[in-house]
């Protein structure tokens, strides 16, 4: 990953904003409205940025919002890049670099998911506590710029202890009902078949989706705090008698909306950011 490229990028919305976002939000699937309750924001489209690729799938926008949220200055990615899209991981992820050259250090990712854990219900919000990189490949791929962080970057909490802890809090404040558990990331585009969902449980595997771990590896590769948040938006093949579609999708995390923007928004409020 080229240094220079992360630093134009940065230095282009450093000069469109007169503030310092200390948060990252990436937003998934059906959960961009989180971008409205913003106030006093820059939007930044992507294809603006200096070596920002562009967001093609429907129902994700492309956008960066800056601005204000529960009283804190956030960067939220209205949209993401997805692997299946025919980025390289590289573009995937360079959102990430440019986050932290803009001096934010704790990131919030949040995704629509595929329920594999049977307990689990469309419409639950999963914490999530570790993840299994299925993709077959990893953003580190490659030379290692030290200056980005280390060559063989410790894994071993991803997802921050101490903010898997704040976040079950804050759930059980606002009363929801949240679940933990291990995300999958697959690189669709095709959803799983149902013997690989099977294959996905024996494993550990809670939920499974399309983005988020090279988001993550990136982030812990930059020394970033992470949180995720997965929306069961339904339950992956072969254990309701229905099929899937990117629909239901969309729809399920319309009905949640409300809930998880509480969630969010109570997150959001009083994270450590150090
Ligand atoms: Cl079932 N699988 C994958 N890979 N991604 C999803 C999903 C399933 N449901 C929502 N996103």
């Amino acid at each position: 990953m080229d240094y220079g490229k992360i630093k134009e990028a940065s230095n282009y919305i450093e000069n469109k904003i007169n503030v310092k976002p200390e948060m990252g939000l990436v937003l998934g699937s059906g959960l961009g409205v989180l971008a409205e309750e913003l106030t006093d924001t820059t939007v930044i489209p992507y294809q603006e940025i200096p070596y920002f690729p562009e967001s093609t799938v429907f129902g994700h926008k492309g956008q960066l919002v800056i601005g204000m949220l529960e009283g804190r200055q956030v960067l939220v990615m209205q949209g993401r890049f997805h692997y299946y899209e025919g980025y390289s991981m590289q573009q995937v992820t360079f959102p990430m670099r440019v986050m932290k050259e803009l001096g934010i250090k704790s990131l919030l990712v949040t995704n629509a998911a595929g329920g594999i854990n049977e307990s689990f219900h469309p419409g639950d919000l999963m914490i999530i506590s570790d993840h299994i990189n299925n993709m077959g490949t990893s953003p580190l791929i490659g030379p290692n710029d030290e200056k980005l962080g280390a060559r063989f970057p410790d894994m071993s909490e991803s997802y921050d202890k101490e903010y898997i802890r704040y976040a079950l809090e804050c759930a059980k404040e606002i009363g929801i009902q949240v679940q933990t558990g291990v995300y999958v990331g697959n690189t669709g585009p095709a959803y799983e078949t149902p013997a690989e969902i099977r294959m996905l449980r024996t494993l550990g595997g809670d939920a499974v989706g399309m983005s988020t771990v090279p988001e993550v590896i990136v982030a812990n590769h930059a020394g970033m705090r992470v949180l995720g948040i997965s929306c069961i938006s339904n339950m992956a093949a072969g254990i309701l008698d229905q099929p899937l579609t990117h629909d239901e999708v969309i729809e399920t995390t319309n009905k949640v909306k409300q809930d998880f923007l509480n969630f969010v928004k109570r997150i959001v409020r009083s994270l450590p950011t150090t």
